[in-house]
């Protein structure tokens, strides 16, 4: 993690008076969900939304939202995890949403990354207090980017051998959250 980041931003969850407009990535289709559907999805317990703001400026940095998931596991990927249970079904959080401003994007490294961790964090507070998640999950969107999946390999993350998606738009990724 660049350690730097913890002095120059913090996360927080989404609140109904935070103002979402001006945010900018590089896909309108995140700007457009932040802006128009995340506090709806809030209130209706679909997506809950975490901001990362700049501390001196109280601008938002970057995004995500958090759901719970299940991933069905083959055999040979439970073996890999050590996890030796006859049922395949194993129970995750997902990243559902994840995007990083552009304008800081190039003013600090590493925040997308640092949403990654993040997002560790929250999925370890959940499984010492409340339920049960032994993955992180994501599905890459390889539509607008087909390079995110370099992003998501740096971060731990490995492909799922059962795709979420026929036609490859997306591609179900996992990442052990005790390895
Ligand atoms: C993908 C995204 C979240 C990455 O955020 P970021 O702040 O640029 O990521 P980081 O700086 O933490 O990058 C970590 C590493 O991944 C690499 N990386 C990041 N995005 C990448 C991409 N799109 N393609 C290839 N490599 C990428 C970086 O070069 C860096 O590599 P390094 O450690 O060797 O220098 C951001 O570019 C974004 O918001 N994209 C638009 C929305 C999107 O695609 N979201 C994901 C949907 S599944």
């Amino acid at each position: 993690m660049e350690a730097y980041l913890l002095l120059v931003v913090q996360i927080q969850p989404l609140v109904p008076t935070k103002s979402c407009s001006g945010f900018n990535c590089s896909i309108a289709e995140y700007n457009d969900y932040l802006v128009n559907d995340a506090l709806r999805s809030m209130n209706d317990h679909i997506a809950l939304t975490w901001l990362l703001m700049e501390r001196s400026t109280g601008k938002i940095a970057a995004y995500m939202s958090l759901i719970m998931d299940a991933i069905k596991l083959s055999f040979s990927e439970k073996e890999l995890h050590h996890l030796n249970y006859p049922f395949r079904t194993i129970p995750a959080m997902k990243i559902a949403k994840l995007a990083v401003d552009t304008y800081f994007s190039g003013k600090y490294k590493g925040i997308g990354t640092f949403m990654i961790e993040s997002a560790e964090h929250l999925a370890w507070a959940c499984n010492t207090d409340y339920c049960a998640c032994r993955f992180l999950t994501v599905d890459a969107d390889l539509e607008h980017d087909e390079g995110v999946i370099v992003f998501y390999e740096k971060n731990g993350f490995l492909k799922n051998s059962e795709l979420c998606n026929k036609n490859r738009k997306t591609i179900s990724m996992r990442k052990d959250l005790y390895k």
